[in-house]
C-alpha cells in the first residue's frame, strides 16, 4: 500500500491508475479502524480495481466542546489494517493541506432540509463539515465509488443528496453496519467506554429491535414506542438522546402509511455519545 500526504502526490497516482484504465474505489475516515471501516473496503473490492482510503479527522464537523483535540489518532495501525484489508493507497493528509489558511472562509458545502433534525439538530453544523470536506475528498479523488457506513445512517443521507445535486459522478454504497456479538454497532467512539459501560450500551441496539418489532406487528402509536424505548433506555443507565421514529427517504417522522421506516437514536453512556439505528420495510 502507497501512502501520499499532499493532494498533488495524491492526484498522479490516482491519474496514473485512471490511465491504465482501472475504476477508483473510495473508503474515507477519520482514522483509528475497526471492523466496520474494513467492512467497507471488503465491499468496495467487490464493485472497483483499485482501493484508496483517506484519514482525516475532519475539524469543520467538529463543535466546540467536542472531542476533536482527543479523538484517537492511530495511523500506525490504521495503515497495518488498511494494507492487510488490500487497500491500494492512503491519503493522510495535514490540516493544512485539506484547509490552507489563505482559503479559510472562501466556502463550504451545505446539504439543506435533510440536515435539520436528528445529529443536525443537536450538533448545529456538524453536516456542513461532512459536507463539505467529502466535497473536497470526491473532488482531489474523483472514484467512481465512494463507501459509507449505515451506521451513520443521516450522514449515508446527506452524502447521496449532496452527490446527487451537485452532480458528482461518483456511485455512493451504504454497507450495513458490523455489530459486536452483543449487538453494539462497532465505533471508534467505544474505546470511551469502561467494560461495565460497554456491555450496558447493546441496550441501544436491542431497544431499536424491539420497537421494528411493535411497528412490524402493527403497532402504530409511534410516539408510545419512542417513550418507552427512552425509558428502558434511562434505565439502562444511558443519558440524554433521541430515539426518532422516521421515514427512511427523507428521515422526517414516521407516518401510518409508511412503508419503508427507520429508527434513528442517539444516547449518551459514560463519556461516549452513541449513535445507532435500524432500518426496515413492512
Ligand atoms: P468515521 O467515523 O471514521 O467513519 C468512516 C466510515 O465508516 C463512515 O462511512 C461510517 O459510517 C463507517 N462506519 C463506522 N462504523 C461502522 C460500523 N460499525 N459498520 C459499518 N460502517 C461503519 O464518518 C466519518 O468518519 C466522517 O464523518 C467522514 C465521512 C470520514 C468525513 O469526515
Amino acid at each position: 500500500m502507497q501512502t501520499v500526504n499532499t493532494i498533488q502526490a495524491l492526484r498522479s497516482a490516482i491519474a496514473e491508475q485512471k490511465r491504465a484504465g482501472k475504476t477508483v474505489g473510495f473508503v474515507p475516515t477519520m482514522g483509528n479502524l475497526h471492523e466496520g471501516h474494513i467492512s467497507l473496503l471488503h465491499e468496495g473490492h467487490k464493485h472497483a480495481d483499485f482501493m484508496v482510503s483517506s484519514i482525516f479527522v475532519n475539524p469543520t464537523q467538529f463543535g466546540a466542546g467536542e472531542d476533536f483535540s482527543s479523538y484517537p489518532r492511530t495511523l500506525e495501525a490504521d495503515s497495518e489494517k488498511l494494507a492487510a484489508a488490500g487497500c491500494h493507497l492512503l491519503f493522510a493528509p495535514s490540516a493544512e493541506e485539506m484547509y490552507p489558511a489563505e482559503t479559510s472562509g472562501w466556502a463550504t458545502v451545505q446539504v439543506h432540509d435533510i440536515t435539520e433534525n436528528h445529529c443536525g439538530a443537536d450538533r448545529p453544523g456538524h453536516f456542513d463539515g461532512v459536507s463539505t470536506v467529502v466535497c473536497k475528498l470526491f473532488n482531489i479523488v474523483t472514484p467512481d465509488i465512494a463507501l459509507f457506513g449505515k451506521k451513520d445512517f443521516q450522514q449515508l443521507a446527506v452524502i447521496r443528496r449532496m452527490t446527487t445535486a451537485l452532480c458528482f459522478a461518483t456511485r455512493i454504497i451504504g454497507v450495513e453496519t458490523v455489530r459486536e456479538k452483543s449487538g453494539l454497532a462497532m465505533s471508534s467512539r467505544n474505546g470511551y467506554l469502561t467494560q461495565e459501560e460497554k456491555s450496558k450500551a447493546s441496550l441501544l441496539y436491542q431497544q431499536l429491535r424491539i420497537a421494528k418489532e411493535k411497528i412490524t406487528l402493527g403497532e402504530k402509536n409511534f410516539a408510545q414506542i419512542t417513550k418507552d424505548a427512552r425509558e428502558a433506555l434511562t434505565q439502562g443507565g444511558f443519558g440524554a438522546g433521541y430515539f426518532n421514529i422516521c421515514n427512511a427517504e427523507n428521515l422526517q417522522p414516521a407516518t401510518a402509511n409508511d412503508i419503508h421506516f427507520v429508527i434513528l437514536a442517539t444516547a449518551q453512556m459514560g463519556g461516549a455519545r452513541l449513535i445507532d439505528n435500524i432500518d426496515f420495510e413492512i
